[in-house]
């Protein structure tokens, strides 16, 4: 099964760019051109969040627009950047299959793994949480499952990753999580957006990983002294394969304008010791 990961697209209203320099729009473009000729073909594609730059309804559209260019079955969750209110109306039950009339989670069986939406924002903060209302949803849905494996999906990581966005901003409940995460051995992995980096860490039991932004990369401090920046133009996305032993590999996509590649090895083999599959 390969499910790909889109974090982050931070998309603004047409025709400008997310902070005045960031074209978002173009990024994202790049990247759902690049997942629609993966091959195999991805099963399904998850957006952790941060879809839109302002949480606004033009934004959301815009986003939506450009999505709707995916080939495979694509579902959302809300970043901290986002309006939930604006992106259940804006992507509706298909992408957004949510019943909770306040937040947005949600179920999707019908493949290898059991995949749950987490909604971890907290409206008019940058941080996340997890309060005792979402904790209890949770735990319903993990206890009808506890042998099938299955993925959270979610925009805040639930620990600190040694860098801004997490360390100062904080998880409001994210005990109450981790003790509940731990208590479900059939947990694969938590996979997050949030910090515009691609990290993985060994937390609760089980694995959380955070997906690089599909177009502003975060400039790694782990002096966390200055002020918080990002790249332009580093598109990519994540990749996550399970694979028929039952692995979870997760592959960052980066993709570049112009490929310097790729070179076969056996082209390119220039002695004796070179076997043409050697790195
Ligand atoms: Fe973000
Ligand atoms: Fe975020």
């Amino acid at each position: 099964m390969l499910i790909v990961q889109i974090s982050d697209p931070h998309i603004t209203v047409l025709g400008q760019k997310a902070y005045g320099i960031a074209p978002t729009d173009e990024y994202l473009v790049r990247c759902v051109e690049h997942i629609n000729m993966l091959n195999p073909e991805p099963d399904l594609a998850l957006v952790t969040g941060d879809i839109t730059n302002e949480g606004l309804l033009e934004s959301a559209q815009h986003a939506s627009r450009l999505l709707s260019k995916l080939q495979c079955p694509y579902y959302i969750i809300p970043g901290n950047h986002d309006d939930r209110s604006v992106l259940r109306s804006v992507f509706g039950d298909k992408f957004c299959p949510t019943t909770d009339p306040e937040f947005i989670h949600y179920v999707i069986e019908g493949h290898d793994v059991r995949l749950i939406a987490v909604d971890s924002t907290k409206p008019g903060f940058p941080g996340g949480q997890m309060c005792e209302s979402r904790l209890q949803w949770l735990e319903q849905q993990l206890l009808e499952e506890t042998r099938k494996p299955t993925i959270i999906f979610m925009h805040h990581p639930p620990l600190k990753c040694g860098v801004l966005e997490t360390d100062a901003d904080g998880f409001d409940g994210v005990d109450e999580l981790g003790l509940l995460i731990e208590g479900f051995s059939n947990i694969q992995a938590v996979i997050c957006g949030h910090i515009h980096l691609p990290t993985h860490t060994r937390w609760r039991g089980t694995m959380v990983s955070t997906g690089l932004s599909t177009g502003m990369l975060l400039d790694l401090d782990l002096t966390m002294t200055r002020p918080s920046g990002f790249f332009l133009n580093a598109s990519g996305y994540q990749l996550h394969h399970l694979t028929e032993h039952g692995n979870l590999i997760t592959h960052t996509i980066n993709v570049r304008e112009n490929n310097n590649g790729p070179y076969f090895f056996e082209e390119h083999a220039i002695s004796g010791t070179d076997s043409g599959r050697e790195i």
